[in-house]
């Protein structure tokens, strides 16, 4: 996948609402993410929907569970022809080793990535569940881990891109959410960076959902970040 790749958070109650924004963005080279929420409402027959459009697809399920299911999970989300899932670095080396083996068997794998720290939990969070690093050390700590343990790259938030470069090697995937335009607004997010200063920074693929799913014009907004992001 090309460095620069976006993908649009399909963070919506149900298929007909994703499929309206799929419809609309369709063919500006954009991914699809699809988590928990919508995942949980529709199940494995959307994600196959929209890979039978030709579509590449992220499954954000953020698997966390004993080496063999999330090895066996990995190797169902790759038969859904996603081309990207990820799986929380908490979860340990076995962990994520066991799911790159499973993977290799497969002539044509989907990356996997490993979500580091939470960007919701503050240092006092870490602390009170047994983490006594900050969250930068703590990332740092998480993306040489999974580094080592074969994973393709991480999730992160843009401002921890420089730490997790100086840890690991230059080829390893960066794939960030926190994105907001210029001028536009923050939701909830707290850690936020621009598409091109993200890219700049040394994201490989971004991540962005309600400033293109919420715009009052989608393809305007979504063409706005696109060309942010050639033009700098
Ligand atoms: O609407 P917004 O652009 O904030 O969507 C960002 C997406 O990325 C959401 O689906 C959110 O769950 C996800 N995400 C995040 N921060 C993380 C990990 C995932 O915002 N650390």
């Amino acid at each position: 996948m090309e460095k620069g790749k976006v993908f649009i958070a399909l963070d919506v109650a149900d298929r007909r609402e994703a499929l309206a924004i799929v419809a609309e963005l369709k063919g500006f080279g954009a991914g699809w993410k699809i988590g928990k929420q919508l995942f949980t409402q529709e199940g494995p027959a959307l994600v196959k929907e929209i890979v039978a459009m030709g579509e590449d697809v992220f499954l954000d399920l953020k698997y966390h569970d004993i080496p063999n299911t999330v090895a066996q999970a990995g190797l169902a989300a790759a038969k859904l022809g996603v081309k990207l899932f990820n799986v929380h670095a908490a979860g340990g080396r076995a962990m994520m080793a066991e799911t790159r083996k499973a993977l290799d068997t497969l002539p044509d794998r989907p990356l996997v990535l490993a979500v580091t720290v939470l960007t919701s939990l503050s240092a006092e969070d870490l602390a009170e569940v047994g983490y006594h690093a900050t969250p930068a050390q703590q990332v740092a700590r998480f993306a040489k881990l999974a580094e080592e343990a074969g994973m393709d790259g991480v999730v992160a938030s843009p401002l921890e891109i420089e730490i997790i470069r100086s840890v690991t090697r230059p080829s390893f995937k960066i794939l960030t959410p926190g994105i907001r335009p210029a001028g536009g607004l923050k939701d909830d997010q707290k850690r936020i960076a621009t598409p091109a200063a993200a890219i700049a920074a040394g994201a490989d693929y971004l991540v962005i959902g309600r400033p293109v799913t919420q715009a009052p014009d989608r393809k305007k907004a979504f063409w706005e970040i696109l060309d942010e992001i050639r033009n700098g």
